[in-house]
């Protein structure tokens, strides 16, 4: 095997922790960028030059011209999403052919009858408050075996016998839900063929690729979405969502094994957000606090645009992060959301019924209590792109994050601008 170099990418919070510009910064040494969990409940924002693109499903990669980007089979993909989503891109000049968008063959389809079921469930049962993308049905059906992967298009008879009846018991819950509005076998069939015959060309062995590609030294940035305290395993259940999180899975939901994992790299804002409902310790989202943190941060979902609940940054659940994904290195982004408060807190201890806790509790999170330590604010910091620029205030609390979570911070967000940023480190290098 010959040496090469992988960077995976994980968010350590509730997601939305600004993944999208990491990447970017990390693509322009990347030669392919992977997505290995997740579908199009995830909104990766990239601002260039002041123009926004916001991504639900190809890797955000796909802007740097000389990379190859991967869907890879962890992922589940909605094929009218992912058609969107090409064309897009395609009406902005950005090629996205076979060569530079590969799918791996065995990733499960999202059908019209996951989406109602995922609404349906939320209205009447579970209250997650999920993106209503289809996506916990989905990765249901993959455990449960009744899921389609998009290889199997290629022969459709063969498909259609095994799909039919597991299309007939969907058709009962839906019924059982209230959903009357359901598109028929027929027209999913029909409209699921045609679709595929738009992104045939992009199917691939996906474990292949990767492991020939990274034989032969390319660079493999593995870019994951949503954010470890969602993982379906480790996350604040059931308030999470259906897939693995966390950095493990990159190699499972791409086909590479662990050992191919490099760098592993976790992202936190400077404060906390989350979408959707469950336990959040440090939550102060109706303090003037959350308030300047919701309005300065434009904490608004780019995928469902639901306002982000906000709070200050938790050590205690970023203590788990780095445990569950063996984190290399931390970057740290909306640095500059927080310049101009008077004082600015770290959550550093849960306590439940009096007694301290020695790690992030797997149960009864809404009931622990946190101690905060409270560190003077800085003034201003947007845009900085040096370390000597960093007010000595920021550059204490940075300081003290690392002692806390004894992980470096290599890169550092102070703007929403792809060249505004401190990187303290090249992951690239061996
Ligand atoms: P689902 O992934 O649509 O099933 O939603 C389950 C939970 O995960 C909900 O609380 C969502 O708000 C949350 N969630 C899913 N994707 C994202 C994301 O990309 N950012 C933040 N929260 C997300």
């Amino acid at each position: 095997m010959n040496k090469s170099s992988s960077v995976v990418l994980v968010g350590i919070q509730w997601g939305d922790e600004g993944k999208a510009k990491i990447i970017d910064l990390l693509a322009e040494q990347a030669n392919i960028i992977c997505r290995f969990q997740g579908g199009n409940n995830a909104g990766h924002t990239i601002i260039v030059q002041g123009e926004k693109t916001v991504l639900h499903l190809i890797p955000s990669g796909i802007l740097h011209e000389n990379t190859v980007n991967l869907i890879g089979n962890g992922v589940v993909v909605d094929l009218e999403v992912l058609l969107y989503e090409k064309k897009s891109l395609e009406a902005r000049g950005i090629e996205v052919s076979p060569r530079r968008l590969k799918i791996s063959e065995l990733a499960h389809l999202i059908f019209p009858y996951h989406r109602l079921l995922d609404l349906g469930r939320e209205r009447l049962k579970s209250r997650i408050g999920t993106t209503g993308r289809g996506i916990g049905p989905t990765y249901g059906d993959k455990v449960m075996r009744l899921g389609v992967r998009i290889g199997e298009l290629r022969d459709p008879d063969r498909v259609q016998m095994r799909w039919r009846p597991v299309y007939e018991e969907k058709l009962r819950l839906l019924k059982e839900l209230g959903e009357t509005q359901v598109p028929s076998f027929e027209e999913i069939f029909s409209k699921s063929l045609e679709y595929f015959s738009e992104i045939e060309a992009h199917l691939v062995d996906s474990s292949s690729f990767l492991n020939e590609s990274m034989d032969q030294g390319q660079r493999v940035l593995f870019e994951g979405a949503q954010g470890s305290l969602l993982d379906i395993e480790y996350g604040t259940y059931p308030f999470v969502t259906s897939s693995n999180t966390t950095a493990g899975f990159a190699a499972c939901g791409t086909g590479v094994g662990p050992r191919r994992l490099g760098f592993i790299l976790g992202l936190t804002k400077a404060y906390t957000t989350r979408v959707g409902s469950g336990p959040f310790p440090t939550e102060c989202s109706d303090e003037a606090a959350g308030k300047w943190m919701a309005s300065k941060g434009h904490e608004f979902g780019s995928t469902t645009g639901r306002a982000r609940r906000c709070g200050w940054l938790d050590l205690v659940a970023l203590k788990r992060a780095v445990e569950i994904n063996s984190l290399d290195g931390l970057a740290l982004s909306k640095l500059d959301v927080l310049s101009g408060l008077d004082e600015v807190k770290l959550g550093v201890a849960y306590k439940m019924s009096a007694q301290k806790l020695k790690s992030f509790p797997s149960f009864d999170l809404e009931n622990v209590e946190v101690e905060y330590e409270s560190m003077k604010s800085w003034s201003k910091l947007d845009g900085v792109k040096s370390e000597a620029e960093l007010p000595i205030e920021a550059k204490n609390f940075i300081t003290r994050i690392e002692d806390y979570l004894k992980v470096p911070i290599v890169m550092i967000s102070t703007g929403p601008d792809r060249n505004e940023a401190i990187v303290r480190k090249d992951l690239w290098k061996d």
